[in-house]
């Protein structure tokens, strides 16, 4: 019997409407436009407004785009893994939230949070599920609001950060189509440079911790760069060589879009040229567990089947990896 795979036969995508753009930073904080998009790339980025809305509003959105799109009952869902590292809340799961908002109401999942990483992470696993036979349609979801723990007196981080989420949906194929390979890494040491400090329970909230600004993140973004340009160039060449792809049988590389600069040395390792690497960053800036399934969403019409699409991240954690997916539609 041929081996069933998971394969994307749907996505679906949303960013909020609030435009952050670097003339508004600019009288927020001591920065200038010059330096974040030489720096970065990052020419704007979309915030969440409104009192009480969470990442859950965000995914919710995205999913109704993909269901409306795919002309499916959200009732047929049967699982959903939910990456984010700005859940609505501490527990319940958002995933949770997500399914009764979007009326999921048959399906069970689960969140994931392995920082910019957790999307292919969520994919891995999800395809678990379907490539058992567990089940048939599993929704993989990346969302995040940085908004809700960026402070934005810190003009190193904060200028990198937007909201924004995607979903993608899983269904089995037997004809060689979809998550076909995954590498994935992670190196708890690396926590110290990107993390957030109080709020967990080693250090649970007091009001000490709010007056010190320990809620937001915490990154030292030179030494998370050194790491992100090595570890995500190199991972993404060993799930080439291992699969024997090239730069000329891989269609698109599809990067976590964290900085323009690790992108380029990503799709430089690669030897892609630019024209098929997939970037929105000046669009959106960094929003975490949404970049990867925000680019396939906006580039999702140029797509063919039997496109060989490399997916590649590097986050907190520190986490990393690379997922070969073989288009199916
Ligand atoms: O999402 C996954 C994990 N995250 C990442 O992959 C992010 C990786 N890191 C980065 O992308 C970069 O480190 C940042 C974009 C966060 C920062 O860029 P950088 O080139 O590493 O800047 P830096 O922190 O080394 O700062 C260089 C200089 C400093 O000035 P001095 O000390 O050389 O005088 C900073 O004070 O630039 C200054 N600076 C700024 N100047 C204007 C830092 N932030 C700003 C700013 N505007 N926003």
């Amino acid at each position: 019997m041929q081996k069933i795979h998971a394969a994307i036969t749907a996505v679906g995508g949303y960013v909020p409407e609030y435009r952050l753009t670097n003339a508004e930073l600019e009288k927020m904080m001591d920065t200038t436009d010059e330096w974040i998009q030489s720096r970065t790339g990052i020419k704007e980025r979309r915030i969440l407004k409104g009192e009480g809305k969470g990442s859950s509003d965000i995914a919710v959105e995205a999913v109704k785009n993909l269901l409306e799109k795919k002309g499916i009952d959200p009732k047929e869902i049967e699982m959903v893994v939910c990456a984010t590292t700005t859940p609505d809340m501490q527990f319940p799961a958002t995933a949770n939230v997500i399914c009764d908002k979007a009326g999921m109401t048959n399906a069970w999942g689960y969140d994931v949070n392995a920082a910019c990483s957790g999307f292919i992470y969520a994919l891995t696993i999800g395809s678990q599920f379907i490539e058992t036979g567990r089940h048939k349609k599993v929704l993989v979801i990346g969302v995040d609001k940085m908004s809700s723990i960026m402070n934005y007196e810190d003009r190193k981080t904060s200028i990198i950060f937007g909201d924004g989420g995607g979903c993608v949906l899983l269904e089995p194929d037997t004809e060689g189509y979809g998550i076909i390979d995954s590498i994935l890494k992670t190196d708890g040491s690396g926590r110290i440079y990107l993390h957030q400090k109080a709020g967990g329970s080693v250090k649970p909230a007091t009001m000490e911790t709010v007056m010190n600004k320990e809620h937001f993140v915490y990154q030292e973004g030179q030494a998370v760069f050194k790491f992100a340009v090595k570890n995500m160039a190199d991972v993404a060449a060993d799930i080439m060589a291992r699969n024997n792809l090239t730069a000329e049988n891989v269609a698109w590389l599809v990067p976590h879009q964290a900085n323009k600069r690790i992108i380029t040395a990503t799709a430089d390792r690669m030897n892609l040229p630019a024209e098929k690497v997939m970037m929105n960053i000046e669009r959106y800036g960094n929003t975490t567990n949404g970049t990867l399934p925000l680019c396939l969403w906006e580039w999702e019409i140029k797509l063919k089947k039997g496109d060989n699409i490399v997916l590649a991240a590097f986050g907190g954690g520190f986490t990393w990896g690379a997922t070969y997916i073989r288009w199916a539609y």
